[in-house]
């Protein structure tokens, strides 16, 4: 069997194109969606992906708010902007961009956020809306694999469903998502005993862990669901995910690319989430 792929790219377009549409939609009504992007410090690769944000809302005719800090802005100043952010009617989402300097306490600035304007999904209460299945806004990473998931048209339901992974934005998030569709989940980490007994079980992967080559052709069961969240550089400095799509492709039912998969979708997810923060402030 070859895995049929899952286009991240074409239904992140398709996604956006309806984000733009609903924005125009709400602009005429007198409130344009805005999203507020936070970076302290100089580091390269968040640098890399604000610009993303920025520009995707841009594209979608959100307004966006870039502030800048140098690496030296104190907690307390950061915490000031946020609560002016949070009471700034123009804006309707926050995004502070990780990872912050080691002076600040990044827990404490997310639960600075108001809860209604946190359109990545990390503060405690949008954890906790996640868990208790109330309305919430979800991570954008795990949000955006449940969309590739729905793609292939396969019902969760009764489907056993394996995350390789267990961090608080990804992982567990990625879990409670899947147990809210009716899969049977099982978590996989680093502590994990023998990863390809559980692996062979699923119906659904999804792989984050940040290490190439952690799920292989002999770990899939022949036409399950892989999703690859990996975002790792190979000894030829190619990006590459977690699974080794070349192998798996030819035992899977449905895979996801790296480049083209995840990636296009985490960006998308936080323009429907800042989208959906101001249709709620509009209500
Ligand atoms: N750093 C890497 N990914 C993310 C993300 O999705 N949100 C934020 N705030 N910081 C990040």
């Amino acid at each position: 069997m070859t895995a049929t792929i899952i286009d991240g790219n074409a239904l992140a377009a398709e996604l956006r194109a309806d984000v733009r549409r609903r924005a125009a939609a709400l602009t005429a009504r007198g409130v344009r969606p805005g999203l507020a992007v936070v970076l302290v410090g100089e580091d390269p690769a968040s640098q890399v992906y604000v610009g993303k944000k920025v520009q995707a809302c841009q594209d979608a005719g959100l307004h966006s708010v870039l502030e800048r800090y140098g690496a030296e802005l104190t907690e307390a100043a950061l915490l000031d902007r946020i609560a002016a952010l949070n009471a700034d009617p123009a804006i309707h989402g926050i995004l502070v961009q990780l990872p912050l300097p080691k002076h600040i306490d990044a827990q404490k600035v997310i639960a600075a956020i108001d809860p209604a304007k946190d359109v990545d999904g990390f503060h405690v209460a949008s954890a906790g809306a996640l868990l208790t299945g109330t309305p919430g806004f979800w991570s954008c990473t795990p949000y955006g694999c449940m969309k590739l998931i729905e793609r292939t048209g396969i019902d969760l339901a009764g489907k056993h469903a394996v995350v390789i992974g267990r961090s608080n934005n990804v992982g567990k998030p990625m879990a409670l998502m899947l147990l809210q569709k009716n899969a049977t989940v099982t978590i996989c980490h680093s502590a994990t005993a023998n990863l390809k007994h559980h692996t062979l079980q699923a119906d659904v992967i999804v792989a984050a862990v940040g290490r190439q080559n952690t799920v292989t052709a002999d770990m899939v069961k022949p036409g399950a669901v892989v999703i690859d969240i990996g975002m790792n550089r190979n000894a030829a400095g190619k990006l590459c995910g977690d699974v080794d799509f070349a192998g798996v492709r030819e035992v899977a039912g449905w895979i996801t690319p790296v480049p083209g998969g995840v990636g296009p979708m985490t960006v998308t997810m936080l323009l429907v989430n800042t989208l959906e923060a101001a249709e709620r402030a509009a209500a």
